[in-house]
């Protein structure tokens, strides 16, 4: 046959993969193949397909008859925006995407060349997990696959979509990277399937229940963005990747805004209430604060005590952390504490600069709490603030009480600047559990103990509940009119821009995980 016909056939039986029935099984599933997710994924015309002729060399229960085009998983490099990234697409239409040893080796090399290169990669993820006729040679290709996620993290961004099953250890490749995308119904995650706990603990649970999107975006916090469709699950990694450089060297890409740094918003002036115990909704001064009001939430759902996520003011991509007042009155637990820790350190890694809004009443109270570990976990976020070398701004815009005014990257924590609201209030404690503590004996011994202790709950109110003796001991850097808050961030970071700051030598820290 002529060479060239050769390859033209070579390259039609590749890029037909398990065939038109099976692509058609998967279209019906709600799914695209891997090419077709590639292909709406990348820039138009810039996939660079590499290893496709790869193929196994299972012998065993008959797989030396079995052609698995691309072994796979279609693998790669291409643009978005512009900017170089590797792939790799798992494609269920061939052996149900599962991962025998060269089906790894093609993810591995993926893995070698974006991280010597400096560049984002991307795993969409589709697969029954380990190739069962491969044995050990499946299992080995898992650990070369881990060890390589654990040596690009905080090199360059690993970003995963999981769009079909992800079952047993392969959950942990995608557990090891920055951020988790799942679409609804299509994508599940789990160690142990639905049948297995049922035959050991008796529970009956469907797959969807047991690791669907929505289980791991709002009860395990193992998903960052739950979607609906295979588009909007890539729509997201676009979007994610326009906030992160391409390596930990680099900074984070700057977009042109429109949107005036000095913008004032007068609602902000009336946003907290007179009433301290009044909750209100953290968004819309998150919202206000950013370029277009345009703010990507990270694990939405989880924990909502706790608001984290991206955007950017002036152009340049910052990472919010902000109390939700709302849900549980923004105390911190533990699962508020591993978002905010985990979180903290994806955006110090990639040089994105830290906004914190403080209004937090302290820590969540609980034998449930103290049984789970709530020191350990706890301790994750002074770990996280106080090693970030990013450039750190905190705001508070209400309480900021005892431990938890610590944590919230407060000055002593390593916040370079500090700026409050006239109504914050920091403290060792709230008003009334203070009056209850220094003033007992006075309030047990009066005629009337309840006027009393709302009489010295006042008192210690009337010290602490305002911003002046923090800001008088130099904790706080700035007091500031609410509606001009964007225009004063703006400027502090702007000013804080070429910040350097370093830590002491070390093989590395040991982060109470
Ligand atoms: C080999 C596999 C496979 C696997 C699926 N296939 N999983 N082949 N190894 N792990 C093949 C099927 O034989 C079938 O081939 C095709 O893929 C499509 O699979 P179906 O079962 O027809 O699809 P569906 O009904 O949609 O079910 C999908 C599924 C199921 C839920 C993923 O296939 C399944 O349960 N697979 C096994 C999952 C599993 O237990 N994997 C091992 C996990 S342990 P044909 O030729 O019929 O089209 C693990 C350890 C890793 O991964 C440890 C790392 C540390």
């Amino acid at each position: 046959m002529d060479k060239k016909e050769e390859l033209k056939r070579r390259q039609a039986d590749i890029e037909a993969m398990g065939g038109p029935s099976r692509v058609e099984r998967q279209h019906q599933m709600g799914k695209w193949s891997a090419r077709e997710r590639i292909q709406y994924l990348l820039d138009a015309n810039t996939f660079e397909e590499i290893g496709a002729h790869v193929t196994h060399r299972g012998t065993r229960f008959g797989m030396d008859a079995v052609q698995a085009p691309a072994d796979g998983v279609v693998t790669g490099f291409g643009r978005i925006e512009g900017r170089p990234v590797y792939i790799f697409a798992q494609d269920f239409t061939v052996l149900g995407g599962s991962l025998g040893e060269m089906h790894a080796a093609k993810i591995q090399r993926v893995q070698d060349l974006a991280l010597k290169s400096g560049v984002p990669i991307i795993g969409l993820n589709d697969s029954g997990g380990a190739r069962i006729q491969e044995g050990v040679d499946a299992l080995n290709g898992y650990g070369e696959i881990f060890k390589r996620n654990t040596w690009a993290s905080g090199v360059i961004p690993q970003i995963t979509v999981i769009m079909g099953p992800s079952a047993g250890g392969a959950v942990y490749s995608p557990a090891l990277t920055d951020v988790i995308i799942m679409v609804r119904h299509t994508a599940q995650m789990f160690i142990t399937g639905p049948q297995v706990i049922q035959a050991v603990t008796g529970e009956t649970v469907s797959a969807e229940d047991l690791g669907g999107a929505d289980t791991h975006l709002k009860r395990s916090g193992v998903a960052h963005l739950a979607v609906d469709s295979d588009a909007e699950a890539l729509d997201g990694v676009r979007r994610v990747l326009s906030f992160l450089p391409q390596n930990w060297m680099e900074e984070p890409p700057v977009v042109k805004s429109r949107d005036p740094l000095e913008r004032i918003d007068e609602t902000l002036a009336r946003v907290v209430p007179d009433d301290a115990n009044k909750p209100y909704d953290v968004a819309g001064i998150i919202g206000s604060i950013l370029d277009e009001g345009d703010f990507f939430p990270l694990q939405k759902g989880y924990a909502d005590n706790l608001v984290v996520g991206l955007g950017r003011i002036g152009g340049h991509p910052v990472g919010i952390v902000a109390n939700q007042p709302r849900v549980l009155a923004g105390t911190l637990d533990i699962n508020a504490s591993d978002k905010l820790a985990r979180f903290v350190r994806f955006a110090d890694a990639f040089n994105i600069p830290i906004v914190t809004l403080v209004d937090t009443p302290g820590y969540l109270p609980g034998t449930s709490q103290e049984y789970g570990g709530i020191i350990r976990h706890g301790a994750k976020v002074l770990y996280a603030y106080a090693e970030a070398t990013v450039p750190k701004v905190t705001l508070i815009l209400r309480k900021a009480y005892g431990g938890a005014y610590l944590a919230m990257c407060s000055r002593s924590l390593g916040a370079d600047l500090v700026l409050a609201w006239p109504t914050a209030e920091i403290a060792v404690m709230g008003p009334d559990g203070a009056a209850n503590i220094i003033f007992r004996r006075e309030i047990e011994g009066s005629d009337n103990p309840a006027e009393t202790k709302a009489a010295k709950a006042e008192e210690y109110r009337q010290q602490f509940a305002n911003p002046y003796v923090a800001a008088g001991h130099g904790y706080i850097d700035a007091v500031i009119e609410p509606e001009k808050t964007r225009g004063h961030l703006a400027q502090a970071l702007m000013a804080l821009y070429n910040k350097q700051d370093h830590r002491p030598k070390r093989h590395h820290g040991n982060i109470p995980v």
